[in-house]
C-alpha cells in the first residue's frame, strides 16, 4: 500500500460515513477489508481482508510482531485502524467502540490475562455475565439463583465447576486460561477472538484446552492467535499466515504446511521444524470438520 493511498483512507475515516455492504462481506459473519494500522512509522497490520464464514475455525499464525494481536485488537474494536473497514454480517462496524462490537457478538481473550487474582472463578465468571447483561459494575454482584445457574453452566462449559469457590490465584495457569474461556463465553458471542489461547500451557493444559475449543458450539465462529503450530493444525480448517503485517499466506493447514514462503517466513523463529509436523497422536481431530470453502 501507498502512503499516498493509506493516508487517503485515514481522512476518510475521519468523517462520518454511511454504512456500506458487498456480497462478500455480506457471506460472512466477521470479514476486513484493506485493514492497517500503522504506529509512527511501523505498519504493524498493512492491508489485510480477511473473511471468517459462519462456524469458522481460522487460526492466524505468524512470527512474534507479524501484528496478530494488533489485527486483532482492529477486530474488536480495542485499537481504531489508519485504514480498512470491518464487517460484522454486512454491517460495517469500523467506526464502533469495542463495547458497542461486543454486544453485537464478537468476543475475545487476550494474550496476556484478564481475571481478577482475589476473586473465585464464580465471581469472575459473575463479573463477566454481569457486564454482558449491561448491569451496573458492582464489585460482587449477588448471586441470584438464574445467575448460579449461568455461572455453573459456564464453568461446566470449560470444566471448572469443580473448581468454581477456588480463588483464581490458587488456579493453575491452564485453569486459568478456561477460566478466561468461560469469560469470553458469558456474553454468549457470534465470533470467539482467541490470543495465544495455550500460550504458556503444559502439554497436559494444551490438550484439555483443545478438547475445549473443539466442543464449543459448531456455529459459533472462530478465529485465534496460537504459536503452537501442532494445535493450530489440529484445530483449524483454514490457517491465514501473517507476516510483517500483512498476509502471506491464507489456506488449509496442508496448504500452508506446504507452502516453501511460509517456511522462509519462519526461518531464524526457531519455530520453522513444527511446520513439518503432521502426527499429533491419537487425540488428532482434523478429519473431523469440513473444510471451509475458500
Ligand atoms: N501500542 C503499540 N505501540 C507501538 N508499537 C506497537 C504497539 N502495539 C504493537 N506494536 C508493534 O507492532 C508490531 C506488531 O505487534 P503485535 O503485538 O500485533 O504482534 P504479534 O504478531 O501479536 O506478536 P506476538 O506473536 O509476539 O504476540 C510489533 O512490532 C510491535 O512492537
Ligand atoms: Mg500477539
Amino acid at each position: 500500500m501507498s502512503e499516498v493511498s493509506e493516508v487517503s483512507e485515514v481522512s476518510e475515516l475521519g468523517e462520518p460515513r454511511e454504512p456500506t455492504s458487498s456480497p462478500t462481506q455480506t457471506r460472512a459473519v466477521l470479514s476486513c477489508t484493506g485493514l492497517a494500522r500503522a504506529f509512527g512509522a511501523l505498519r504493524a497490520v498493512d492491508g489485510v481482508d480477511l473473511a471468517l464464514p459462519v462456524g469458522a475455525r481460522h487460526a492466524l499464525i505468524g512470527p512474534n510482531g507479524a501484528g496478530k494481536s494488533t489485527l486483532f485488537q482492529l477486530l474488536t474494536g480495542g485499537l481504531r485502524p489508519s485504514a480498512g473497514r470491518v464487517w460484522l454480517d454486512g454491517r460495517d462496524v469500523t467506526r464502533m467502540s469495542d463495547a458497542r462490537r461486543a454486544r453485537l457478538g464478537i468476543g475475545q481473550t487476550f494474550q496476556h490475562s484478564s481475571l481478577f487474582l482475589s476473586m473465585t472463578a464464580a465471581e469472575n465468571v459473575a463479573l463477566a455475565v454481569e457486564r454482558a447483561r449491561g448491569a451496573p459494575w458492582s464489585p460482587l454482584p449477588r448471586q441470584r439463583p438464574a445467575l448460579r445457574q449461568r455461572i455453573d453452566e459456564l464453568l461446566g462449559d470449560v470444566d471448572l465447576l469443580a473448581r468454581r469457590d477456588v480463588a483464581v490465584s490458587a488456579l493453575s495457569h491452564g485453569e486459568c486460561r478456561q477460566l478466561e474461556l468461560a469469560l469470553a463465553l458469558a456474553a454468549a458471542p457470534r465470533v470467539l477472538l482467541l490470543d495465544e489461547p495455550a500460550a504458556g500451557m503444559a502439554p497436559a493444559e494444551t490438550e484439555r484446552l483443545a478438547a475445549l475449543i473443539h466442543e464449543l458450539p459448531t456455529e459459533l465462529t472462530l478465529l485465534f492467535v496460537e504459536h503452537d503450530l501442532d494445535l493450530v493444525f489440529r484445530l483449524a480448517t483454514r490457517v491465514t499466515v501473517l507476516h510483517l503485517g500483512r498476509v502471506l499466506l491464507s489456506g488449509t493447514p496442508a496448504e500452508v504446511q506446504g507452502s516453501a514462503e511460509v517456511q522462509e517466513a519462519y526461518l531464524g523463529t526457531g519455530r520453522r521444524a513444527d511446520l513439518f509436523v503432521t502426527d499429533a497422536g491419537p487425540e488428532r481431530r482434523d478429519g473431523d470438520r469440513e473444510a471451509e470453502s475458500p
